[in-house]
């Protein structure tokens, strides 16, 4: 008899490349996927009865920023409880490499100290925490930008760019999957679309893709996707929209003319793709949202705190609550909070997107999912970081019939796996890794809500890693399987 290391039977089966359900087992042997379909009589170390659960392949997060997490929370509980498998880090223009070692990450989205200069220092430090998911990097234009001007508002030198470049391609040489933007946050929206081309071309010649926070979200939404796709044509490199939104109510509802236009360019050749977040909610450093100049008082009036380290009590909390509380307007709450100690350090959630549009993205056929979560589990983050894939699947695919269960599935999977390079992985096909998610789709659901954001999935019955099991039934086995993934092109 055959002796295999696993083997999962009476499963649903969704091979992740968007076919139907088949009913099968998988064998797993050393890791990989040994066998699909009628597994016969084996000698298994471990053998599950799926029960008609749903075995697709582990889910990827490919706008996380996880950076950090790898290395402080390697358990990755928030990401593992919601059957992800595999993380895209150094998204919004932040990476963890290339740093200063010895500096505190600046972005404050990380909160983690280098120890590394370099994507291969970086990724030596994330084996030796023996994270529990995969992670593949961008490497980031702001984090980049940082290492070279420092916050100055203004072009790079030539020299300055020559160095830029050279950071860029060390790390697509050391296994980035492509260069990430934030183009709203400091310092990358001091630069000009030229800069961007130019750096942009560094992970063009490597086979890796741009994946931006564009420009403008809202009132100048369709101005920024054009600079995308201007940076996409002129570098010549696929193009990803990160967290693809239309923010603010006045700009509700273009989402549909910004996926028309990534339509066109598709049509004419071009290579775009998206994700999207399932909430009506971004979240972010808040010192980056205001200038304490002129505080957007429409902006003020839909934040809430996530961490606040200056005033801890506000966590949680809606800051029109507070100002009616300390009898003052919201954008002073805003000004008193980024003015204490500590101040720049708060994470806000702003409510700015219309249920409609979270629909019509998740619609889209080019659509990936990517939490964007940001990990601070000491105050009260986004529900997105415990909830975004279980929401999906629970809450757009059953309740409310917006995209189909085997779709939904494979952008989650194939879809980002072949756009972010991790080969051999988001399939359920012999030979390729045993990233797996078994799941109920008739339960499965996200329990994380704004007041209790921390709360893990239901209907996540299995996950395993590189073959290993990670988790079961609402237990964390503590393997620590996951690996660092060098970038291959396809
Ligand atoms: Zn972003
Ligand atoms: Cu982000």
């Amino acid at each position: 008899m055959a002796s295999v290391d696993l083997v999962i039977r009476n499963a649903r089966i969704l091979d992740g490349t968007g076919a139907a359900l088949r009913e099968g087992d998988v064998a797993v042997v050393g890791g990989r996927i040994n066998a699909v379909g009628a597994v016969g009589d084996v000698d298994a170390a471990t053998t599950i009865d799926a029960a008609g659960a749903v075995l697709s392949p582990g889910f990827v997060d490919v706008h996380t920023h996880d950076d950090g997490a790898l290395l402080r929370h390697p358990d990755l509980a928030f990401k593992l409880s919601q059957g992800c498998t595999s993380l895209v880090v150094g998204n919004c223009g932040f990476s963890a490499a290339p740093a200063v070692p010895g500096e505190r990450d600046p972005s404050k989205l990380l909160g983690v100290t280098a120890t590394w200069s370099d994507l291969t220092g970086y990724a030596a430090a994330v084996a030796g925490a023996r994270p529990a998911c995969n992670a593949v990097a961008l490497v980031g234009h702001n984090t980049v930008r940082r290492l070279v001007l420092g916050l100055e508002r203004r072009a790079p030198t030539a020299a300055e760019l020559d160095r830029m470049r050279a950071e860029v391609r060390l790390a697509m040489a050391q296994g980035a999957c492509g260069f990430s933007t934030g183009l709203i946050y400091e310092p990358g929206r001091y630069s000009e679309t030229d800069e961007l081309i130019v750096l942009a071309r560094e992970a063009a010649e490597a086979g890796g893709l741009y994946a931006t926070h564009l420009r403008n979200e809202g009132d100048r939404l369709l101005d920024a996707v054009e600079e995308a796709l201007t940076i996409g044509r002129e570098a010549g490199l696929p193009v990803q929209i990160s967290h693809h939104k239309s923010a603010g109510a006045r700009n509700w509802g273009k989402v549909g003319a910004s996926l028309e236009r990534i339509d066109r360019a598709n049509a004419e050749g071009l290579d775009v793709t998206a994700d999207v977040y399932p909430y009506t909610a971004g979240s972010g450093p808040m010192a980056q949202y205001f200038n304490l100049d002129r505080l957007d008082p429409d902006l003020a009036a839909v934040i809430r705190f996530a961490s606040c380290p200056a005033l801890r009590e506000l966590e949680g909390r809606n800051c029109v609550d507070v100002a009616a509380e300390w009898a003052v307007p919201p954008t002073e709450v805003i000004r008193r909070v980024l003015t204490a100690e500590r101040g720049a350090d708060t994470i806000c959630i702003q409510v700015i997107i219309d249920e409609a549009d979270v629909e019509t993205n998740l619609r889209h056929p080019r659509m990936m999912v990517g939490s964007d979560g940001i990990v601070d589990l000491g105050g009260r983050p986004h529900p997105r970081l415990f909830g975004t894939f279980p929401r999906v699947l629970g809450h757009y695919v059953r309740e409310r019939n917006v995209l189909g269960l085997a779709d939904a599935v494979r952008r989650m999977t194939s879809l980002s796996c072949d756009r972010f390079g991790l080969v051999d992985r988001g399939r359920v096909v012999e030979g390729a890794w045993a990233d797996l998610v078994l799941f109920d789709d008739a339960t499965i659901a996200d329990r994380a809500t704004y007041d209790e954001p921390k709360r893990e999935s239901d209907g996540i019955r299995l996950v395993c890693v590189n073959g290993e099991i990670a988790y079961r039934d609402g237990a964390h086995t503590g393997v620590g399987a996951g690996r660092m993934l060098m970038f291959s092109p396809r």
